[in-house]
């Protein structure tokens, strides 16, 4: 790996980073926001005293290294292998014109008029997972919303990629093993010395096994498509029917396989958190539940949401984006500067890591008051047409923004109008609940709730 020695921005000495390196382990947010609180919107420090790191929670800063000069920026060694070894090497992971190639083509799966046309599919998914949440709340008194928000979006995600008759147990023993494999993920990229050890003792291979297992359900259910096509509007049918326009044919199976694995991965466990943190922060402030459901009586009545109606509850996006400030499920994006550059006035060698650090950028005082209190306000038309643009980017920002931030705010809408309509909920017990950053910020531990049917 490369490291680049970074010459004149504020930097912590090697030695306390060195001191820091095992609760950089287990919380990086409160070792980076330390470092923030000492050195300001832009420092540099070691990773465990070693790889050298330039951070940022400047707006303009994070908009040239995304957007201005992104050629010059890619995705770091380790993240794209450690994907690449379970995950295949698909959009998230690839660069340059494979990136570009594939990017072009996957956006036509979430056009708005697919996003549209995929609404039946979703209603689906949502009223059966309502199916199941309802006979979870019998059962117990206090439920797991995270675990639960992982279920709905599964369902939901899953069956817009893959279709409505993907099989609920199939996709639920894909979910699982996405998320066994995401953990052994973050152990690698934290622990990157433990690789050697995780090959030699077989661990690396049980995890493959398990990939293995769940490729094998998404291989069927492709070749399936394939024999017996379907009238449906779901990604998987445009993937095996629209020609890659680099080669003029479709893609192969294998091909449609990592994309899918790949979107996956990428959408599920994002939405599940926020929208987890968006259920604890509404019962930290029953006041604006009431708001959305005011909203939700209001603009749809007794009308079920549709993709028109969705789009016209503006306090409860309201809500969503004031969740996605304080809990970015990426809370930081980072990139390695493949040729030397300056930003506003820093020298960046070529080599160094550069970590675009948003849970920290979407509490920079220069662009918010009060960061830490929830202000769903702070999103009116008015007022984020008058900010900085890149001073809240929870799905990133240039040309590597998030391809499926349509589907996601869609997803999410629809899962939080049926839960609010028609349940009041409150958090058990009523305390804060700290957070976990893995490679998404996730809850540290079950976020135990109780809901009643209203
Ligand atoms: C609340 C939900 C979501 C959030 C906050 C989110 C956030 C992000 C962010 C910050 C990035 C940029 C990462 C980078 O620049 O390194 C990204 C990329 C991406 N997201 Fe999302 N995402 C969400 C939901 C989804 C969904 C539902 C899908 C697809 C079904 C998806 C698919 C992707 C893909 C494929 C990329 C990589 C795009 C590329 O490199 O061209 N995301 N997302």
């Amino acid at each position: 790996m490369l490291t680049g020695q970074i010459t004149n921005a504020p930097h912590i000495p090697r030695g306390s980073a060195f001191l820091d390196s095992r609760d950089m382990v287990s919380n990086p947010i409160s070792v980076m926001e330390k470092y923030r609180a000492r050195l300001g919107h832009t420092f540099t420090f070691h990773f465990g005293g070693a790889v050298s790191a330039l951070v940022s929670t400047h707006p303009d800063f994070i908009r040239h290294i995304l957007r201005e000069n992104y050629q010059n920026y890619q995705k770091s060694y380790i993240q794209v292998e450690r994907i690449a070894e379970f995950e295949g090497h698909g959009l998230l992971n690839s660069h340059g014109e494979k990136w570009l190639s594939k990017r072009r083509y996957l956006q036509q799966g979430f056009r708005r008029s697919r996003m549209m046309a995929m609404m039946p599919i979703m209603q689906q998914a949502l009223s059966e997972s309502m199916k199941r949440f309802e006979e979870e709340r019998r059962e117990n008194d206090v439920i797991d919303v995270h675990k639960q928000m992982v279920f709905f979006t599964l369902r939901l995600v899953g069956k817009s990629l893959l279709g409505n008759s993907m099989k609920e147990e199939e996709l639920e023993l894909v979910g699982e093993t996405i998320s066994i494999i995401q953990k052994f993920m973050v152990r690698q990229i934290v622990q990157p010395y433990k690789i050697p050890w995780f090959r030699i003792s077989g661990q690396t291979a049980r995890y493959q096994r398990m990939r293995q297992a769940a490729d094998h359900f998404i291989r069927e259910h492709i070749a399936s498509r394939r024999k017996y096509p379907l009238e449906e509007s779901d990604l998987l049918q445009l993937l095996l029917s629209q020609p890659f326009k680099d080669t003029g044919e479709t893609l192969d199976d294998e091909q449609i396989l990592i994309e899918c694995l790949q979107l996956l991965v990428a959408g599920n466990e994002t939405s599940s958190n926020a929208l987890a943190w968006t259920f604890y922060l509404l019962c930290r402030h029953p006041w604006a539940a009431e708001k959305i459901r005011a909203e939700i009586a209001e603009v749809l009545g007794k009308e079920e949401p549709n993709f028109k109606n969705l789009h016209q509850l503006s306090y409860t996006m309201q809500v969503f984006d004031e969740t996605m400030r304080l809990y970015p499920p990426f809370w930081m994006v980072d990139r390695i500067a493949m040729g030397d550059d300056e930003a506003m006035g820093i020298h960046i060698p070529k080599g160094t890591m550069v970590v675009s650090y948003l849970y920290g950028l979407h509490r920079n005082t220069d662009y918010w008051d009060d960061p830490e209190v929830f202000n769903p306000d702070r999103f009116t038309k008015e007022r984020k047409k008058a900010r900085n643009p890149f001073a809240h980017i929870p799905f990133g920002g240039g040309p590597r923004i998030c391809i499926g931030n349509s589907m996601a705010i869609v997803q999410m809408l629809l899962i939080l109008v049926a839960l609010v309509r028609d349940y009041r909920f409150e958090l058990v017990p009523d305390e804060p609940v700290a957070i976990r950053p893995m490679m998404i910020l996730r809850p540290d531990g079950p976020m135990k709730m109780r809901f009643w049917r209203i």
